[in-house]
C-alpha cells in the first residue's frame, strides 16, 4: 500500500497479515506510517495504490461506514464519549433500538447489559452515568462500543492504554485476550514496549512508510525489536547524555506513613534520572504524593535543594519549583 500527502510519502510500501484470533503489535517509531496506515484500513482515507483483502475478498473503503461494514472497528486512542449520558445510551449512540420512533430505552439497557456481560465488564452498569465513571471504565465502555457492531471481526486498537492507570491495565488486557480467544483479530499500537511483549503474539514492524518485518513476538527479543524499529544500532540510540552531578537536589529520610511506606530513603542528584520500582500497590505513588505534599508523612523528613519540607502544601511545593505528571492525567493530573 502506498500513501502520499502532496510531497510527504507517509506510506511507501506497507504490508501487514492479520489472523484470526491474533493479537498482533504493529509497531514504529514517530513518523513511520502507522496512523496513516490505520485510517486506510478504518476508511478515514483512501490509498494511491495498493489492495484490502478481508476473510480473503478485497475492499475498497471510501468511508468509515464501508470499514465497519466489512468488520473492521476502532478504539479511539482518546475517550470519544459524552459524560451526561448513561453508559448504554454511549455505547449505542445513532443507533438506538426504536419503538414507535422513540427511543426504547430498556431494550436499550438490555442489550448494553447482555454486551457487557458477554465481554466480562461485569462491574459497569448500563445506567450509569459515564461521569461517574473511572477513566479505566470510560475506556472499557469504549471498546463495548466498539464491539456493539455485531460483525466487528477485527479490532484496531490505537495506545488504548494511554489515559488509564496500570491497575486497569491488566483488566483491560483480560478483555483484550478474551475478544482475540473468540476469533478476532486485533491490531494493537503501543508506543510501551513491555505491553507489546506481555500482551501480543506477532510484531509487524514499519519503518519511514515501508514494511520492515514480522513475525511471532516469542522469536524476537526486545533489543532486536528495536533495532528493527530505528534501522541501527541500539548502542548508538541509547548513549546516555544525562550526567548527574554531586549535588543532592532531594534527599528523603526514614520516610514512613501508615501501612504503606517504612523507612524509605533516597537521594536524587542533579541531572539525574531516579527510576522507582515495585509491583502494583507497593507504595510509589503515595511515596510521590507525600514529596508532593499531597499527603503528610507520619515519620521521616524530605529536603529539597536543601530546605527541609515539614506538612508542606501542594502549592508550596510548586512554588519550590516541584513539579508531579501524576498516572492518571485525565482525572488528578489536570491543572485549571
Ligand atoms: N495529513 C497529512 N498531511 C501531510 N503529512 C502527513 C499527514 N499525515 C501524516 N503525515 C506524514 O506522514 C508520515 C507518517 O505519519 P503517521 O502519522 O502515519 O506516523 P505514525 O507511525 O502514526 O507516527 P506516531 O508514532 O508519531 O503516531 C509522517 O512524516 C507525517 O508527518
Ligand atoms: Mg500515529
Amino acid at each position: 500500500m502506498r500513501k502520499a500527502f502532496g510531497e510527504v510519502v507517509a506510506l511507501k510500501r506497507a504490508e501487514f497479515i492479520l489472523k484470526r484470533g491474533s493479537i498482533h503489535a504493529l509497531c514504529g517509531g514517530n513518523g513511520a506510517g502507522k496512523s496513516t496506515f490505520l485510517s486506510i484500513l478504518m476508511g478515514f482515507i483512501t490509498p494511491d495504490s495498493g489492495h484490502v483483502f478481508v476473510n480473503g475478498k478485497e475492499q475498497h473503503f471510501d468511508n468509515p461506514k464501508q470499514a465497519l461494514a466489512a468488520g473492521i472497528t476502532i478504539v479511539q486512542q482518546e475517550l470519544s464519549t459524552i459524560p451526561d449520558l448513561s453508559v448504554a445510551e454511549n455505547i449505542y449512540l445513532g443507533n438506538e433500538p426504536k419503538k414507535m420512533g422513540f427511543v426504547d430505552f430498556s431494550q436499550l439497557n438490555q442489550q448494553a447489559q447482555n454486551l457487557l456481560d458477554d465481554l466480562g465488564f461485569n462491574d459497569i452498569s448500563p445506567q450509569a452515568k459515564m461521569r461517574d465513571l473511572s477513566v479505566a471504565e470510560q475506556q472499557l465502555v469504549e471498546i463495548a462500543k466498539a464491539l456493539s457492531h455485531a460483525n466487528a471481526d477485527i479490532i484496531i486498537m490505537d495506545e488504548p492504554t494511554s489515559a488509564i492507570g496500570e491497575e486497569d491495565v491488566q483488566k483491560l488486557f483480560q478483555s483484550i485476550r478474551a475478544l482475540a480467544e473468540r476469533g478476532k483479530g486485533i491490531i494493537y499500537v503501543s508506543h510501551r514496549l513491555s505491553e507489546i511483549f506481555e500482551l501480543a503474539d506477532m510484531f509487524t514492524i514499519f519503518r519511514d512508510g515501508s514494511y520492515i518485518c514480522e513475525g511471532a513476538i516469542q522469536d524476537i527479543t526486545r533489543e532486536r525489536l528495536i533495532e528493527h524499529i530505528i534501522g541501527g544500532e541500539l548502542s548508538q540510540e541509547f548513549a546516555k547524555f544525562n550526567i548527574p552531578s554531586d549535588d543532592i537536589v532531594l534527599e528523603v529520610n526514614s520516610l514512613s506513613w501508615k501501612n504503606k511506606l517504612h523507612q524509605i530513603n533516597f537521594q536524587l542528584r542533579q541531572g539525574e534520572i531516579l527510576g522507582i520500582y515495585g509491583l502494583v500497590g507497593s507504595g510509589r505513588s503515595e511515596l510521590l504524593d507525600i514529596i508532593f505534599g499531597l499527603e503528610q508523612a507520619d515519620q521521616g523528613s524530605i529536603y529539597f535543594q536543601g530546605q527541609k519540607l515539614e506538612r508542606h502544601s501542594v502549592k508550596k511545593a510548586i512554588n519550590l519549583g516541584l513539579a508531579y505528571v501524576t498516572e492518571d492525567r485525565k482525572a488528578s493530573g489536570l491543572v485549571l
